[in-house]
């Protein structure tokens, strides 16, 4: 399921030209804010150039009548990046930096800096970005809440291989990570020896990890933009080879056409029940509370043999690419790309004013088109 898999048939439609708003440009300049060292990582050419899978968004910005201009984090004079921010006359400021220097540890300095000078800022606030971000952490909060999270364990870099663990299949998984990074086919342990294995490969690029117990069943991605709840997406993993586990793992989201790409389809709606598809959804949204999520996120879960939903991973500011899972759910409850990106938008300058729609409740948005699936 890499971004460039997605076919044209299934992909959101191009920006549809709106000429008023292309002449007004009368919504105000919106700061685009990215880390350099993730869009070189992620095929930019230029030194402050954003990477391909950055452009749409500003593209989109462009074709709503804002006026975008990229302010690649500057780490190492971050007062100049300040000022510029500051001194800009922007209107908003488009957080795209899932890292700073590559880092996603740092990820919450950018937010941070947004916050301190008091500007509209689209996503999630510093705190929620540093809290989720940390696997062992959430965890805990979730569970210590009443939510299902599978029984997990955390090791740090010098702590010895646990030998008391002993619920398998198990993964392992950088304890401060995302984007499915260091998450391969043997991070899925079947038997201590395999999961000392692991632990032992892994820790020494990651540090920190957690062990958690492995559930079996079924994927389903819970988008949320503002207080709308998006329609359901489900991973099919019925065309993965027999040797691989059924994960996103990292070869599956960035390694285009691997067979672990192929074999994780992406859904959506999920074909679900009406009423599993809504409790499902319903369970996002607190899960998004607790976590004091705003803006935009998903919330994973996996579905055990008895139906349990376990919470897998929660993605304040999830990937907002044209063809990621979060862009789709959107075109599936009715909206383009640029109406994702103008809603993105406008919530934050809501918030930002006081006026946002977090305290009229949740709104369950029915499909009224498909992705994927057999029919
Ligand atoms: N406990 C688990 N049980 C089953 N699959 C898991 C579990 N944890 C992770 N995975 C698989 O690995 C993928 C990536 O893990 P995730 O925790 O979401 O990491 P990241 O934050 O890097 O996205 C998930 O989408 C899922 O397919
Ligand atoms: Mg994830």
């Amino acid at each position: 399921m890499t971004y460039e898999s997605r076919s044209e048939a299934t992909a959101a439609p191009a920006a549809t030209e709106n000429p008023a708003a292309l002449s007004r440009r009368a919504y105000g300049r919106v700061a685009v804010l990215l880390d350099p060292v993730a869009e070189k990582a992620a095929g930019a050419t230029e030194p402050e150039a954003p990477a391909q899978s950055t452009i749409p968004i500003i593209e989109a910005l462009d074709a709503l009548g804002y006026e975008p201009e990229v302010l690649p984090l500057q780490a190492d004079v971050p007062h100049e990046w300040i000022e510029r921010l500051r001194s800009g006359e922007f209107r908003v400021a488009f957080n795209l930096c899932e890292s700073v220097r590559g880092s996603p540890a740092a990820e919450h300095l950018a937010a941070a800096a947004v916050e301190l000078l008091d500007l509209p800022m689209t996503g999630a606030c510093s705190a929620t970005l540093l809290h989720c971000l940390n696997k062992d952490r959430v965890a805990a909060v979730l569970r210590a809440h009443g939510f299902a999270v599978p029984d997990w364990k955390l090791v740090r870099r010098d702590d010895p291989v646990p030998t008391d663990w002993d619920r398998f299949p198990a993964i392992v998984k950088p304890a401060a990570q995302d984007g499915s990074n260091g998450i391969h086919a043997n991070s899925v342990a079947r038997s201590p020896s395999e999961l000392a294995d692991a632990v032992e490969r892994l820790r020494e690029k990651w540090g920190s990890l957690v062990i958690q117990q492995f559930v079996e069943g079924r994927e389903i991605n819970l988008a949320i933009v503002g207080n709308q709840l998006l329609p359901p997406a489900e991973i099919d993993f019925s065309d993965l080879p027999d040797d691989v586990p059924p994960i996103v793992s990292f070869t599956a989201k960035w390694v285009s056409g691997s067979p672990e790409d192929l074999g994780t389809r992406p859904i959506c709606p999920a074909p679900l029940p009406a009423e599993q598809a809504e409790e499902l959804q319903r369970l996002a949204a607190r899960v998004w509370t607790l976590m004091e999520g705003s803006g935009y996120g998903r919330v994973d879960v996996r579905l055990s043999a008895d139906g349990t939903p376990y919470i897998i991973d929660v993605n304040p500011n999830a990937d907002l690419s044209r063809d990621a899972g979060l862009a789709r759910q959107a075109w599936v409850a009715g909206w383009s790309y640029e109406e994702l990106i103008g809603k993105i938008v406008e919530e934050a300058l809501a918030r930002h004013d006081g006026s946002s729609s977090a305290s009229t409740g949740w709104f369950i948005l029915p499909a009224v088109r498909g992705v994927g699936g057999s029919t």
